[in-house]
């Protein structure tokens, strides 16, 4: 089934198109990928050989979901002592990301506290979903789901208060509970150090002190981390990460009545060192001319498109940008191959 794009959507894709490949170097964003089938093609991207990264957060889920709740309600106690918080809280989610991780984290914390509140904020109503449909999975979990574009648009983080029944709807009184917000997946990785700065600044002007931010990114190459595992998980033997870049062609061929012929363009991965990113391209195999609602957009060969940036950090990096941002970082959990970070922050 495929569903229509909507005006005003459709809109926001023109302009981006245009404004874009109007531009030089020629750059489209990479929120574009996703839509239906470009949502498909990254779910199979995180079960390929090569991606580490979701399974390695997911492992991290599952090894240290308790930990990481243990720390986060009663941060530098030692990991031996009974663990006991008489507080209650919440799990806010920036983008409700691949529910399976989640699940490893909200699991745990319902062994904690019975009826926990979940709150997964994210631009795709479908992606919303199937963050909704953990509450059939997880009992006493409660999901209030909101769409908005984290980046552009306002949204809220309740902060519940504790009551008889906990049931924490917000409406009864007494204290007020403590807010655990995820940012996981490395998504932070897409945006420039700037933007990244900026979308964490605003999450923790929604927090108050005590609450804790949850961050989740891929670290950059290392002993143990060569670029070429890198760059692999951005250029796979299966091209499953080509067909997602080519995938925005598709769609701008169907939103926009353009006429890109997909095999004069190819997909190219390469590792920009200076800032430590992995940069993915279409490149223009041949001269050729594109018309995109009227316009024509000219293209020399081996001219290419930038279409995305993820961003690989070092825990000193992640910990500054923190930081700057007004956190606390308090606890780092890694794979053993230091491949992918977990990093908690609390707001004092
Ligand atoms: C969803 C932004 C985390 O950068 O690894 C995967 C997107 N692009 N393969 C990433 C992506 C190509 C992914 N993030």
């Amino acid at each position: 089934m495929t569903t229509a794009t909507p005006v005003s959507l459709n809109e926001a894709v023109l302009n981006e198109a245009l404004s874009g490949l109007t531009a030089s170097p020629k750059v489209l964003s990479p929120w574009l990928f996703y839509d239906e089938r470009g949502s498909e093609l990254f779910e199979a991207i995180t079960d390929l050989p090569e991606y580490y990264l979701t399974r390695t957060e997911r492992a991290l889920f599952a090894t240290h979901a308790d930990d990481i709740l243990r720390e986060f309600l009663t941060p530098g106690a030692p990991a031996s002592q009974s663990f006991h918080s008489h507080d209650t809280f919440t799990i806010a989610e920036l983008g409700a990301g691949s529910a399976t991780k989640t699940g490893l984290l909200l699991q745990a914390a319902t062994r904690l506290q019975p009826n926990l509140l979940y709150q997964p904020i994210d631009v795709s109503a479908s992606a919303l979903e199937a963050a909704e449909n953990l509450a059939l999975t997880i009992p006493g979990l409660n999901v209030h789901a909101q769409v908005a574009n984290y980046v552009t648009e306002p949204y809220t983080l309740q902060h519940p208060c504790t009551s008889g029944n906990g049931n924490g709807n917000g409406h009864q009184h007494g204290p007020r509970s403590r807010v655990l917000a995820l940012y996981i997946g490395s998504s932070i990785g897409n945006f420039s150090p700037e933007e990244a700065q900026a979308i964490l600044h605003r999450l923790r002007s929604h927090l108050q002190p005590g609450d804790a931010l949850l961050l989740g990114a891929d670290l950059a190459p290392s002993a143990h981390k060569p670029i070429s595992t890198i760059l692999s998980a951005y250029d796979d033997a299966a091209g499953v990460t080509a067909a997602f870049n080519l995938n925005i062609l598709t769609r701008l061929n169907r939103d926009l009545d353009a006429d890109f012929n997909l095999d004069a363009f190819s997909h190219r991965a390469r590792w920009n060192a200076n800032e430590s990113r992995i940069e993915m391209h279409l490149e223009s195999l041949i001269p050729q001319t594109v018309h995109i609602a009227g316009q024509r957009i000219p293209f020399a060969q081996f001219e290419t498109i930038h279409t995305e940036n993820s961003h690989k950090f070092t825990d000193e990096a992640l910990n500054d940008l923190l930081t700057r941002s007004g956190f606390t970082p308090t606890r780092t959990f890694h794979d053993p191959t230091r491949s992918f970070a977990l990093t908690l922050a609390h707001t004092l």
